[in-house]
């Protein structure tokens, strides 16, 4: 009797002993048509080892075959032996082709395991945008350029010359006071030195410097004594123009602003000016724009309280002193000038109701421009 091993299979001892199988052609064939399948099955190359074992090995059919080769009738052995080399070959093949395609699989496997990701997440900085003031004085200025203005800037700590006496502001001005402007040089009166109250003196350096005609608008810094609350910061902002030439009238002034009213607050914007004073500016007169929200005269409006009219700017014709104390001849050139701050500008064109809006960083304000 042959031993049998648990799995069921002939032992080799077994094998030895056994006669040929009955037809080991058919079975060699049932080896072949076997193999497929069986290969198919492994999923590594440990499992492939053992299903060439099972396949080739001694105690397989195949091996059972080879073995049983001496036993055969001599006259079969060509026949079976050609058969075997067959089934050996084919089986073989097989083997090999799985064994390239599960070695692919592993190195495939082993590149993506052990692949290092060089890159990092990077930290992104979220992008912040001009603040509104910034906004506002780009378009005015961009508007004044577009009618051939030029941009002029000029020191922040700046002369009392400039700031009053070439503005034809007299020395007993209140503005003048220390409660009212911040020194950085105070006492003697020749070379005070203070933080610029408004853009106005870059209108005396500038025609200190240049020949009419003057075409220029001057955005800038400017401090004044003032606690902050809904309508003043202490460090705001003004756009100054001035314009000087010949013949320049009234009424140039009042076209000049109404085509930037129109322009910034939009084309049914009405102007309407004023009377005021200015020492630097006869006459005078404070600039006021239809209310674009309401249009003129809605009770309770949320932008001009009902008023009808926005308070924009100050503005008038440069007084003679002025052009005098520059140099320039008053019965030759005449001009207009004015200015405005971006943030009252701001706030009329949006409604916004505090001018603290603009100092307090808060994002959630600042997000909406
Ligand atoms: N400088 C003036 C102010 O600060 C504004 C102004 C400028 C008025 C030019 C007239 C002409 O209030």
């Amino acid at each position: 009797m042959p031993m049998r091993l648990r799995d069921g299979k002939e032992n080799e001892e077994a094998a030895y002993n056994l006669p040929a199988t009955v037809d080991p052609i058919a079975d060699l064939d049932q080896a072949i048509a076997d193999a497929p399948a069986r290969i198919a099955e492994a999923s590594s190359l440990d499992q492939l080892e053992s299903v060439e074992g099972a396949l080739l090995g001694k105690s397989s059919q195949v091996g059972a075959v080879r073995m049983s080769m001496g036993k055969l009738d001599p006259s079969n052995r060509p026949r079976v032996g050609a058969k075997l080399n067959e089934a050996t070959k084919a089986i073989e093949d097989l083997l090999s082709a799985k064994r390239d395609e599960l070695e692919a699989a592993h190195e495939e496997r082993l590149l993506e395991d052990e692949a290092i990701d060089v890159t990092l997440e990077a930290i992104t900085l979220p992008s912040g945008s001009l603040n509104l003031v910034q906004q506002t004085i780009d378009e005015v200025v961009d508007i004044f350029v577009g009618l051939g203005y030029k941009v002029a800037e000029g020191p922040e700590a700046e002369l009392a010359w400039y700031n009053f006496d070439a503005l034809n502001t007299p020395a007993t001005h209140p503005s003048r006071w220390e409660q009212d402007t911040m020194y950085l040089d105070w006492g003697d009166p020749e070379d005070e030195v203070l933080l610029r109250t408004h853009t106005s003196p870059v209108q005396a350096r500038w025609m200190e410097k240049n020949e009419p005609p003057v075409y220029i608008v001057v955005p800038g810094r400017c401090y004044r004594l003032d606690t902050i609350d809904a309508t003043h910061l202490p460090v705001f902002y003004q756009i100054e123009g001035l314009a000087v030439d010949r013949d320049i009238q009234f009424g140039d002034l009042k076209g000049t602003l109404l085509h930037f009213a129109r322009e910034f607050f939009g084309p049914q914007s009405e102007v309407r000016l004023r009377p005021h004073f200015f020492p630097f500016t006869e006459p005078s007169a404070e600039l006021d724009v239809s209310c674009f929200n309401c249009d003129g005269g809605e009770a309770g409006c949320r932008v001009c309280g009902g008023a009808g009219w926005l308070e924009l700017l100050g503005c008038g014709m440069v007084d003679p002193n002025v052009l005098e104390a520059v140099g320039y001849d008053p019965t030759q050139v005449s001009g207009f000038a004015f200015g405005a701050g971006p943030e009252r500008l701001a706030m009329a064109r949006h409604g916004i109701n505090s001018m603290r809006h603009f100092i307090d960083n808060d994002v959630r304000f600042l997000r909406q421009f």
